[in-house]
């Protein structure tokens, strides 16, 4: 209803000004800031276009002031990931767009780890009910979830790649004239579409001969706007013939099986072998996916076996084995009329007779996640991990009775009503791919898990005795289904309180419950406690390895920093120890002294602690005659007469600790504590 309402309008358009779309709007290489927008008119018009984030206010306009039917304008300064509206027309105005409809989505920036939803069809462009159906299966399967990147595989139109064949099988309302205004596509030619490539660009005047790959001329390339300078990632071509970008951490390779000439002499398949040799070097995403027409393994509408399929030939034994070199995940492919999807295989480049189970085979499950069967690839060494082929050359064509029967195949549909398409999910490390059949359900399923799980170091831990911290786990990769173990506790979440208790060692464990693959970060806490006083003869102390600052009655001793204090007088000293985050006051410890005020009318005795010399400071009326250098154990090291006022003792020789020094008259004697430092 609402598309024959669209129809009319159209067609009033036309009648009441004469001008009209004929051909799309339809969309080529969204990036992240930018998108190009196509469409035809019926009359030489000027081109504009309007757009914005707000379907009731297309705020922003681009113009070209030429005269054309076929319009290309490009726009730029887009956000990226973020979905605009826009609406078509000329210098007079509007002439289709300003729906819901007429919108697009710009990319995320290259690189962003985002759910990605991908379709592919193949050997579609018939306008028929298969592919009006595989379509519509596609659109009420997807419902209002994005299409992030729809591919076409080749043969996008029959019989022979002609613009009116385009017009009146893939624009027109039989084709996908409903979505190409919220869709853009990302094409790779097929030989249907090259039948008049080869005829509008013979080299010569012999099709199909070495054609320079800049000759490849024709309505393909007419139609399409593929990025030639990578200008959404990837390796610059030079060329639309084939191309590459980036979605998010998938990468794409827009190959082509139709550089293959004639007269065999490999230039243009060995030009491509160049380019995508120098794509793949500089590819750091985490999946990547290649598709070309003609598939390297099938037994459907054609047979890779066959001497005179060379195209399929050229293509398994020149670049497969580039691309299998590189560890690329998905080959999809079109051309046999058919659903065939291989196991996950590498190293196979002949004949099907020549599939080598033991050393090709990787696994030969059917992927099924569910069944316990998942291709699990391993990024962290360099092998060869394999790789999935699909066909999918049946979302507008049938084969009767194919033989399906390739070796490296897992999964198989072909017959006269076999339709369907291939729905691919990206999720973190994981690659679902789905077999969508026209009826709607799923024949198909498989996944692909990357082992990424790369854990943060996690630095030592400095603890305050009676707080607690919070220690999170960080880390890149890994899938949704991640089990946390904070060993040898018992916590499973993906952080831990770390209390001040005797634990000072601990291991965090993360596995990937989908890939199997366990990391491991262990960690130290140190546990700063709170000082205690003890006294030994005479002096404070505390433990050792801190900064300190001791209290006397609760007020500051300066210069007392030291993890021992010798009290000068009775009363209440205490501690404070101090290591970052932590100061910790110990409690009042009661000193009460032994006669040292006394002792300190008669003489005075410093500095203590002792760096390298002890004076000695007599008093002239009650002299004190002798003094002896003690250890704590008694043990006498030194023993001499005090003659001066001031006596000087040398301590350079004597070791750190505590000393006792031993003063004496003829009446009396009185010891004293003493630090070397
Ligand atoms: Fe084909």
């Amino acid at each position: 209803m609402k598309t024959t309402v669209t129809l009319l309008l159209l067609i009033l358009s036309i009648i009441l000004n004469g001008q009209g779309v004929i051909r799309g709007p339809y969309m080529q290489t969204p990036t992240h800031n930018s998108i190009i927008f196509k469409w035809r008119t019926n009359q030489n018009t000027s081109t504009k276009v309007w757009y914005g984030t707000d379907s009731t206010n297309l705020n922003q306009v681009s113009s070209i002031n030429n005269n054309v039917t076929d319009h290309t304008i490009t726009i730029t300064g887009l956000t990226p990931n973020t979905k605009y509206f826009y609406a078509v027309g000329n210098n007079a105005g509007i002439l289709a767009g300003q729906t819901n409809n007429h919108r697009f989505k710009t990319n995320p920036l290259p690189g962003t780890e985002t759910p990605i939803r991908i379709w592919a069809i193949g050997d579609f462009g018939k306008g028929n009910t298969g592919q009006l159906n595989v379509k519509n299966s596609y659109i009420n399967y997807t419902g209002s979830k994005h299409t992030d990147v729809w591919m076409w595989l080749g043969d996008n139109v029959y019989d022979d790649g002609k613009d009116t064949e385009y017009q009146s099988k893939v624009f027109a309302y039989n084709g996908f004239s409903d979505i190409f205004s919220w869709l853009p596509f990302w094409p790779t030619p097929g030989n249907h579409d090259y039948n008049e490539v080869w005829a509008q660009s013979s080299f010569l005047g012999i099709p199909y001969s070495n054609l320079p790959l800049q000759n490849h001329v024709g309505p393909y390339y007419d139609i399409v706007d593929v990025p030639k300078q990578a200008e959404a990632g990837g390796f610059p071509s030079q060329l639309e013939v084939f191309y590459s970008f980036d979605y998010g951490n998938v990468h794409f390779l827009s190959l082509n099986s139709e550089v293959y000439d004639i007269a065999n002499t490999n230039n243009g398949i060995n030009q491509m072998k160049a380019w995508l040799i120098q794509d793949l070097q500089q590819n750091d995403k985490l999946f990547t996916i290649a598709y070309f027409h003609q598939p390297p393994y099938s037994k459907g509408s054609h047979n890779s076996d066959d001497v005179y399929e060379l195209a399929m030939t050229k293509m398994r034994e020149k670049i497969i084995p580039e691309l299998e070199n590189f560890d690329i995940d998905l080959v999809i492919c079109g051309h046999s009329h058919v659903f065939e999807r291989s196991h996950l295989i590498n190293g196979h480049y002949g004949f099907s007779p020549s599939f080598d189970v033991p050393t090709m085979m990787k696994n030969g499950t059917n992927g099924n996640l569910a069944q316990g069967n998942a291709y699990i690839k391993d990024t962290l060494n360099n092998n060869d991990e394999g790789t999935v082929y699909v066909v999918c050359g049946n979302s507008g064509s049938s084969e009767t009775a194919p033989a399906l029967n390739h070796p490296v195949m897992a999964y198989t549909d072909g017959g006269s009503n076999a339709y369907g398409s291939f729905v691919m999910d990206v999720k973190k490390n994981r690659l679902d791919g789905k077999y969508l059949k026209v009826d709607g359900t799923i024949g198909d399923e498989f996944t692909i898990l990357k082992k990424n799980l790369a854990l943060s170091n996690i630095s030592s831990k400095v603890l305050c005795q009676g707080d607690s911290i919070l220690v999170q786990a960080n880390h890149k990769g890994g899938s949704d289904s991640l089990r946390y173990e904070w060993l040898p506790t018992n916590n499973v979440a993906n952080s831990i309180y770390i209390k001040s208790n005797s634990i000072t060692t601990y291991t965090l464990k993360v596995t990937d419950l989908l890939t199997g693959q366990i990391e491991n970060k262990t960690f130290n806490v140190n546990i700063i406690h709170t000082p205690t006083v003890t006294n030994v003869n005479d002096t404070l102390f505390t433990q050792q390895g801190y900064s300190y600052q001791w209290y006397f009655n609760g007020a500051i001793i300066n210069g007392a920093t030291n993890h021992y204090h010798v009290p000068s007088q009775s009363g209440n000293y205490s501690v404070e120890l101090i290591q970052n985050p932590c100061t910790n006051l110990s409690t009042s410890f009661p000193y009460i002294s032994l006669g040292i005020n006394e002792l300190q009318t008669d003489f005075s005795i410093y500095p203590n602690p002792i760096k390298t010399k002890l004076y000695i400071k007599n008093n002239p009326i009650n002299r004190w005659t002798n003094v002896e250098i003690r250890t704590v154990e008694g043990k006498i090291l030194w023993n001499e007469a005090l003659n001066n006022t001031i006596h000087e003792l040398n301590f350079s020789n004597y070791a750190s600790g505590i000393y006792f020094i031993v003063l004496s008259n003829s009446k009396n004697d009185k010891q004293f504590k003493v630090v070397k430092e």
